[in-house]
């Protein structure tokens, strides 16, 4: 899936040590299908070389307003007219502030001037006392409000050997960012909670029952209700998917541990969107220590059904707006809307478990209370974007964006 086909960034580089990751993410954010034109400021050369960021491009790197090679010696009008976003990463203090005060003395301050519609997007890299300096924090309230975009920074280890806030945002991060900014903004400014995964019921230390879930749906889903502009937290059982970016994760083992912290999240929320594979049941008389074996025996587990934290969610009042998941092996539409309205949801989401298992692929059915509708098979991701426009279209008015 070509995330970028068809669209073009001018990419900015300006003074500091991130200039070597900026590489990688150009290399990255090609594997999407981007053209990138390079532009470098003077103190970006002594980071990495023009000729790195040319070999990488496959185009000619820009570094001077006076740059004769242009017909009409106009680069810095010319690279951004039909360009989708121009990107500058690592943006310094000083290209920040030169940005929120309008000053073009060099190629690439001036095309950020001259960009007209062009969306502006900076990625912050700086050591941390510059980022919180008042003046620093001035500049980027001046930038926000002028509509430029933040990516990052992030918070941690930084090449001075101090630690705190002013990172720049991973290779891969900052193409996340850069996917996401060209996604529709459905659910700008809503509050979502996302459960997703399985959930593991102890039987003893070291023995658990569990469903098989791999968690990509709902983190797919998760992913792409933050792509979509809304604050997300995502409540995870044990999978083997990295944490996804940009949102707290919180990680819980077993049903009654989702369960608390759901009702933890979901005061807030403005909708919840319930896919995790939550056990029935857990084991009743699970052991405090590991059940040693004994030949020709096997224990007798009692079991005592779990909480349903999708149907107490939904009958909350005035509690957020529900969407369920159904994994089912046959009879996919019976079974689904008769779980819709016994769960009391206005959304519920089928699948057929045999094919959505493990797989990257998926292909859902939405019923809702005027029928349903089948979206194609594809890419959970892609799936996951398509019901995040299907639950912004069928929000009530009061909650629609
Ligand atoms: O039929 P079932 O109760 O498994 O319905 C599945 C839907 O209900 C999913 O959205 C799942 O996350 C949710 N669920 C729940 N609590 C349970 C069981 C299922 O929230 N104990």
């Amino acid at each position: 899936m070509a995330e970028l086909a068809n669209k073009r960034i001018v990419l900015g580089l300006t003074g500091g040590i991130a200039c070597y990751k900026v590489a990688e993410f150009l290399r990255r954010a090609q594997d999407e299908g981007v053209t990138v034109d390079v532009v470098m400021t003077d103190a970006a050369t002594r980071f990495i070389t023009p000729v790195t960021m040319q070999a990488l491009s496959g185009r000619p790197v820009f570094l001077d307003t006076w740059d004769n090679r242009v017909p009409n010696n106009m680069a810095h009008i010319n690279l951004t007219r039909g360009a989708d976003a121009i990107v500058v990463a690592p943006a310094s203090t000083d290209f920040l502030a030169k940005l929120a005060h309008g000053m073009a003395d060099d190629l690439l301050s001036t095309l950020c001037l001259a960009k007209g519609l062009c969306p502006l997007l900076v990625a912050p890299a700086m050591n941390r006392e510059m980022w919180l300096h008042p003046a620093t924090q001035r500049n980027v309230a001046l930038l926000k409000s002028d509509g430029v975009t933040l990516l990052g920074p992030a918070e941690g280890d930084q090449a001075c050997g101090e630690t705190g806030s002013g990172r720049m945002l991973e290779p891969l991060e900052l193409l996340e960012e850069l996917i996401a900014f060209f996604q529709p903004k459905r659910l700008a400014g809503k509050r979502i909670v996302v459960t997703a995964g399985p959930t593991s019921e102890d039987i003893d230390p070291v023995r658990v029952i569990t469903n098989r879930s791999s968690g990509k749906m709902g983190y797919a889903i998760a992913r792409a209700a933050r792509e979509a502009g809304a604050d997300v937290v995502l409540i995870s059982g044990p999978t083997a998917l990295p944490p996804p970016f940009g949102m707290p994760c919180i990680a819980v083992r077993s049903a009654r541990q989702m369960h608390t912290a759901v009702m933890n999240e979901v005061q807030a929320a403005d909708i919840f969107i319930s896919v995790a594979a939550v056990a029935d049941w857990h084991v009743a008389n699970a052991s405090t220590h590991k059940l040693k074996k004994q030949a020709g025996q096997a224990p007798a587990l009692e079991f005592a059904p779990n909480p349903d934290i999708l149907a107490e969610v939904a009958a909350m009042p005035n509690g957020p707006w529900c969407v369920g998941f159904a994994a089912e092996t046959d009879k996919l539409r019976e079974h689904a809307q008769a779980k819709r309205q016994r769960k009391g949801v206005p959304l519920l989401v089928g699948n057929l478990a045999q094919m959505a298992m493990d797989a990257d692929d998926t292909a859902l059915v939405l019923f809702d209370d005027k029928g349903e509708e089948s979206l194609p098979a594809q890419p959970k991701l892609q799936a996951a974007r398509q019901l995040v426009q299907a639950i912004a279209a069928r929000l009530p008015r009061a909650d629609a964006p």
